[in-house]
């Protein structure tokens, strides 16, 4: 049962013009985090710089499950969705390093830990990912894997080959969006979840999501401060071999890491609704996903006017390490369109399902389309069973749009943007308050499918911030009962309809030093 402190997280965070023009809050950049956490005792271990450079199409069905799982198979995934992919230097002298994955502000609060059982190349042990020099550290030296399948509740953790964890750092994110940050640690370790299942599947390591787990036994295996991050999802790879041994004793560890910054804001709100929505015992584990089963899912059957779509396109022609490596926001959008098969794509691919503990469906896609052939300018809702476009509002709805997107040109001058709505007081009634980290990790991980469906076939994509009720006034009454939960804007760049893109390209088996 909800305790009633997601949703009132929801409305205290949500967006509106006069929130949005009466808060005081300003950036403190004396105080700005650190982008990468840094083991200050541990000694670093490069991992391989000459990648596998994920040649297979970017659009392709999953390559069959079983490939081993070596270091060269671990350093393409953690790099082509936690990696280095472009530097940009700005005036004044700031720079920032740019990763494959997009993230809210650049800010990259996620961290990324590998639990490795039966890699070749890379003894058994816990290990945390610095993307700054590519390298592991090593934070426990022994197979974790078993103690980590006892507090996910499910035996074959223990089984496959690794197990890759995601944490956040609240204080990297809330710098920045102070208690709203809450939502961007699942938009945005959705958008690595992408890569990562994108890649884990092209070489053929079957990845799979666990969203529930008990957090606190987690957090300590971590040796992570619970006040500050937190383990927000755990991906199994690689094969299924014999279960690894039972651990006997775990010690509390502590490894000292660089302060991110000398001073830090803590946001009560969000820790309660972590806390709120956090799982305290293996059979919580085990009780909450059997609860969720039965769960609300995104209602299909409306009487609107149905666009059918074309077939999505099997193959890009681009490979997927390309994609990624070329992939990154696009700053501006010109007003050309998409063509209907790149629309159909890109949703056929955000929907496309994830194989994780819960079913998913709890996100609809709203949609406005401003510019794409063979589609009538309006509002509309994607519905998946008959791979169509419904009409809830025909007509012009650039500067609507626009509006909508906190008033951002690149919502109104996108070809289609991507409004993702969820049913969430039901959702949180099947799920609890744990059902907020669903619906947003849904859309994230759409969303970021969405940006490589779009990258791969050559145009460009942007996740953005939107002004939450007026989202779902705007697609009333179709919308009733939802709430918005992400937004994701598609089109062509203005420079010259290609990708916007950085400096470092072409040579994807190189990740910067
Ligand atoms: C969840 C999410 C929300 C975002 N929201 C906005 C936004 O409101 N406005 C914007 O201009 N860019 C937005 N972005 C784009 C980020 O600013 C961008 O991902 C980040 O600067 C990293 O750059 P890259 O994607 O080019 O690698 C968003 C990205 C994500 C993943």
């Amino acid at each position: 049962m909800p305790s009633g402190t997601a949703r009132r997280y929801h409305d205290r965070t949500t967006h509106s013009p006069e929130s949005v023009r009466t808060s005081a809050h300003t950036l403190d950049w004396d105080v700005k985090p650190f982008p990468f956490k840094v083991y200050t005792e541990l000694p670093a271990r490069a991992l391989p710089r000459e990648l596998d450079p994920v040649a297979a199409d970017a659009l392709a069905a999953p390559a069959p499950a079983g490939t081993r799982t070596s270091l060269e198979t671990l350093a393409a995934l953690l790099y082509y969705s936690a990696g280095v992919t472009r530097k940009k230097a700005y005036p004044g002298g700031g720079e920032v390093l740019f990763r494959a994955a997009p993230s809210t502000g650049a800010l990259y609060q996620t961290e990324v830990y590998v639990a490795a059982g039966e890699v070749e190349g890379l003894e058994p042990g816990l290990y945390h990912l610095c993307p700054g020099d590519f390298t592991l550290r090593r934070l426990r030296s022994g197979d974790v894997r078993q103690a980590l399948a006892v507090a996910a509740a499910d035996a074959s953790v223990a089984r496959r080959a690794a197990t890759l964890l995601l944490t956040a750092i609240y204080w990297r994110n809330t710098w920045k969006y102070q208690a709203r940050g809450y939502r961007h640690l699942f938009w945005d370790s959705g958008t690595l979840l992408a890569n990562l299942l994108a890649v884990g599947d092209a070489l053929g390591q079957a990845p799979r999501v666990l969203t529930s787990f008990v957090d606190a036994d987690v957090n300590r295996l971590l040796g992570i401060d619970p006040a500050r991050e937190a383990a927000l999802e755990l991906v199994t790879l690689g094969p299924e071999g014999a279960p690894a041994p039972p651990v006997t004793t775990l010690d509390e560890i502590r490894h000292p890491y660089m302060p991110l910054s000398s001073d830090e804001v803590d946001y009560p709100l969000l820790r309660e609704l972590h806390a709120a929505s956090s799982l305290e015992s293996p059979l919580a584990v085990t009780a909450w996903r059997r609860g969720g089963a039965t769960g609300p899912r995104a209602a299909e059957v409306t009487s609107g006017v149905l666009v059918p779509l074309p077939a999505p396109r099997a193959a890009a022609g681009r490979g997927l390490g390309e994609t990624i490596q070329r992939r990154g926001s696009t700053r501006q959008f010109g007003h050309e369109a998409l063509t209907a098969v790149e629309l159909s794509t890109a949703l056929g691919w955000a929907t496309r399902p994830v194989a994780a503990d819960v079913p998913q469906g709890l996100v609809d896609l709203y949609l406005i389309v401003n510019a794409v052939e063979g589609v009538a300018p309006g509002a509309y809702v994607y519905r998946r069973d008959a791979h169509a476009l419904e009409l809830v509002k025909a007509g012009e709805l650039r500067r609507e749009s626009a509006y909508l997107c906190l008033e951002q040109p690149l919502g109104g001058d996108a070809a289609a943007v991507i409004y993702f709505l969820a049913p969430l007081d039901d959702v949180l009634g099947a799920f609890g308050d744990r059902g907020y980290r669903l619906v947003n990790l849904e859309a994230g991980i759409a969303g970021g499918r969405a940006y490589l469906a779009a990258y791969a076939q050559g145009f460009g994509a942007s996740g953005l911030t939107f002004y939450d009720r007026l989202v779902v006034e705007f697609f009333a009454p179709h919308a009733a009962g939802r709430d918005a939960i992400f937004v994701t804007a598609l089109g062509r760049s203005a420079a010259g309809g290609r990708v916007t893109i950085g400096t470092t390209l072409g040579r994807p088996r190189r990740p910067p030093a």
